[in-house]
């Protein structure tokens, strides 16, 4: 089978080490061990001892009850048992186009998003729709232009919401209108939600899955959690033969998550509202730091981003977006990631969630940059 290179992994592999300004960055300022301990009130001795007393098993193939019921907290209408853990979101895309998409299908991906979305499919031989999201629609995608996509072999429209790298967030009616599309031919609508669960007005936002019978929603513990170490995402659907097809594949590349993983995720599950309080101030603080930047600096400009954890910056320079972002590594210690990774040239993406501080100092160098190059 051959596949696409995945560019933004192939460019955070290669330029990430050499960051001193790591703009690149897309999960909330990660957590260490002993900080996700604090932040739960879990008390150090107590857990270290459980820990030890735990078998190294295979464990819960299908995931330990605590982190079912959690995750299906997350939803209004998901069943622990319709949940089913991955290795991370990047496991769950994965194990959902493979058991759902074949040769003659054809699929709907919006542009721009996460690359797994239309170079899996791709590869599988099927069909790949583009609806691409436009700065004039504030990235939002355009329900007419989404009917004029879909036919009775549209096996699965996918979008990412909210999205990366633009940052947008599709409203409720919007989702219900694209749900209407889905549902008239039958399609089955994959969202990538991992950026799902702090909004501006605190609520921890829709999901597919609670409006469509067909929804499936694909979330993680890296990013709102900031927990990517522990490699832990999941599906939750609504629809159970999706779930026993996905598990039917499962057994062949996955087994189990690892058991001390598990452990993790689900104490940081039930105590999400102090992580979110922690992640949410980070968040919003650190937008406010790169919206007042591109105000305030000439030669760039954005659509700005709404939620997630990224941006899609516009520079006014006459540079392919790669060749701009290598430059500002080697010059500058800074990394942004080239637009031309989402096929979207003329800007790059700016992840902002990380340290306030080196944020703000990361931004400076661009500023400089600009200077220097006008
Ligand atoms: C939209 C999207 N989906 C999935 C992933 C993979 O996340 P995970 O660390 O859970 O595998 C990423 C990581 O950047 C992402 O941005």
């Amino acid at each position: 089978m051959k596949i696409r290179t995945f560019k933004v992994e192939q460019w955070m592999n290669e330029f990430e080490n050499d960051a001193v300004y790591n703009l690149g960055e897309t999960c909330i300022d990660s957590l260490k061990l002993g900080d996700l301990l604090d932040v739960c009130g879990v008390d150090r001795d107590e857990f270290f001892a459980k820990l030890a007393a735990t078998r190294l098993t295979y464990s819960h193939i299908y995931g330990s009850p605590d982190f079912l019921k959690g995750v299906a907290g997350l939803y209004e209408n998901v069943k622990p048992e319709c949940v089913i853990p991955t290795h991370g979101a990047v496991g769950a895309n994965n194990q959902i186009i493979h058991t759902l998409i074949e040769p003659t299908d054809n699929m709907v991906c919006v542009m721009p998003t996460y690359q797994q979305h239309y170079s899996i499919p791709e590869s599988i031989g099927a069909e790949v729709r583009i609806l691409q999201l436009r700065p004039e629609n504030q990235f939002l995608p355009d329900i007419e232009e989404l009917k004029s996509l879909v036919d009775e072999n549209t096996k699965m429209i996918t979008f990412n919401n909210p999205d990366n790298p633009t940052g947008s967030w599709i409203p409720r009616e919007s989702m219900e209108e694209m749900v209407e599309v889905a549902r008239s031919v039958g399609a089955y609508v994959l969202c990538d939600e991992v950026y799902r669960g702090i909004s501006e007005d605190g609520s921890y936002m829709h999901s597919v899955v609670d409006l469509y019978e067909k929804g499936i929603s694909v979330g993680s513990m890296s990013k709102i959690f900031s927990l990517a170490g522990l490699r832990m995402g999941w599906i939750a659907t609504r629809d159970e033969e999706v779930v026993e097809m996905v598990r039917e594949r499962r057994d062949y590349d996955t087994i189990s998550c690892g058991v001390i993983d598990d452990m993790l995720a689900s104490m940081a599950l039930e105590h999400k509202a102090q992580i979110f309080a922690r992640n949410r101030e980070i968040l919003l603080k650190n937008r406010a730091i790169l919206d007042e930047w591109v105000n305030e600096t000439e030669g760039v400009h954005y659509v700005r981003p709404v939620a997630g954890t990224t941006a899609l910056v516009y520079y006014d320079m006459d540079i392919p977006s790669y060749d701009l972002c290598v430059r500002l590594i080697r010059e500058k210690g800074l990394l942004f990631t080239p637009g031309s990774a989402f096929e979207m040239e003329g800007a790059v993406r700016i992840g902002y969630a990380f340290d306030s501080k080196l944020l703000r100092q990361g931004l400076d160098k661009f500023g400089e940059f600009l200077k220097e190059n006008r």
